[in-house]
């Protein structure tokens, strides 16, 4: 298939280009375009064939469901009969923007769309092309993030490119994403609402405003991957039993007390260096030299910002070694902790 970039700026946008890709979304094609979060696969919500597609690109199972997107608020009393008070009053707080809620769906949302399930999960996202595109569309878009199951989320064209190049109809162009970790998702079936996933929008965020929630113990790591296929009925948010956003090297995440982290990376890096295997890491402050390839950053929103850009980045450079420092769960910390122990072939706690 030819696959068509458009490139569009989020300041000037032109809507020539949106309506073209708006287009192809009407009949049933697939368009990948930026969030404020990730890039996302989108196709119309309510077309299971155009749906379907998205799976089968992305090597994605059918019953991991997919996040539909709405650009006015009043739809999701279209997409859902059950809407509570608590939802409402989250939803007010944080749309547009990085948040994901999970309600009953209505009889008009095809099964597809929800890997088979009766709940649904709607996001309205903040960024403008994003906005433009679902109004100009004139449907809600199903969109997971653009990338091959397993792999890091997209947050750059590069990345997309390399991932769906060839087997979608269009790639909007509109930058680096902001954010570069994926929606905090929040289940309203359940009383209280319980964090499915974390993101931007922190659990310091939602306990302010919604006073209860619950906190699915996947969400700090705490259920093996081993165990996930014995426990299949428990998971509520069905894509946490594949394995995520991992590179292609061996991840080895080192978390606990700063001091012991850093003693037990040194002695880590040694032992790989002495089997000359190609080391990178990923750190807070720079205590090694130049000879390492390294991303040393402090700032917990710019981690979140270049992660995946860097398991990509470090993947083309043939590291076969990565090696993390955990970082403090507050704040978007805890969402970084989350994707990276997802991303983990090995947790070392000191
Ligand atoms: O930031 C984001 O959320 C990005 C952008 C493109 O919007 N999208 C994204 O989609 O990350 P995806 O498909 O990669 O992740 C969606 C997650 C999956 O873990 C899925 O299992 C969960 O949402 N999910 C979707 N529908 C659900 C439902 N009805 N109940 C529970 N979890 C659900
Ligand atoms: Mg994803």
């Amino acid at each position: 298939m030819k696959t068509k970039i458009l490139k569009i700026y989020e300041k000037n946008i032109d809507k020539e280009k949106i309506k073209f890709a708006a287009d192809v979304l009407r009949k049933g094609g697939l368009v990948v375009f930026p969030t404020e979060t990730v890039y996302g696969l989108g196709a119309n919500s309510f077309d299971s064939r155009a749906v379907k597609k998205i799976f089968k690109v992305k090597n994605r199972p059918s019953d991991n469901p997919l996040i539909v997107h709405i650009a006015n608020k009043r739809d999701i009393y279209k997409l859902s009969k059950e809407v509570s008070k608590e939802a409402v009053k989250l939803m007010d707080k944080c749309w547009p923007g990085p948040l994901t809620i999970i309600l009953k769906k209505s009889e008009i949302v095809p099964y597809e769309t929800c890997g088979g399930r009766e709940t649904i999960a709607i996001r309205m996202p903040s960024n403008k092309i994003a906005l433009e595109l679902i109004k100009s569309a004139k449907i809600p878009i199903a969109a997971p993030s653009a990338n091959l199951s397993g792999k890091p989320s997209p947050t750059s064209k590069e990345h997309v490119i390399e991932d769906l190049y060839g087997k979608v109809e269009v790639i909007i162009d509109g930058g680096e994403t902001e954010i570069g970790l994926e929606s905090t998702i929040v289940d309203f079936t359940v009383a209280p609402p319980v964090l499915l996933r974390p993101g931007k929008i922190s659990l310091e965020n939602l306990r302010n405003v919604l006073g209860k929630i619950r906190i699915h113990p996947y969400v700090r790591g705490f259920v093996k991957r081993e165990c996930i296929k014995n426990f299949e009925t428990d998971v509520i948010a069905p894509g946490m039993k594949y394995k995520h956003y991992s590179p292609n090297a061996y991840l080895i995440l080192v978390e606990g007390k700063k001091e012991n982290i850093r003693k037990k990376i040194k002695e880590i890096v040694k032992k790989y260096k002495s089997k000359n295997k190609k080391v990178g890491l990923i750190i807070t402050e720079d205590y090694y030299g130049k000879e390492l390839t390294k991303f040393v950053c402090a700032d917990f929103n710019l981690i979140a910002k270049n992660l995946f850009k860097i398991f990509r980045e470090f993947d083309k450079k043939g590291t076969d070694i990565i090696i993390v420092e955990g970082v403090k769960e507050k704040n978007i910390g805890l969402a970084i902790m989350n994707r990276l122990r997802k991303a983990a072939s090995e947790i070392i706690k000191v």
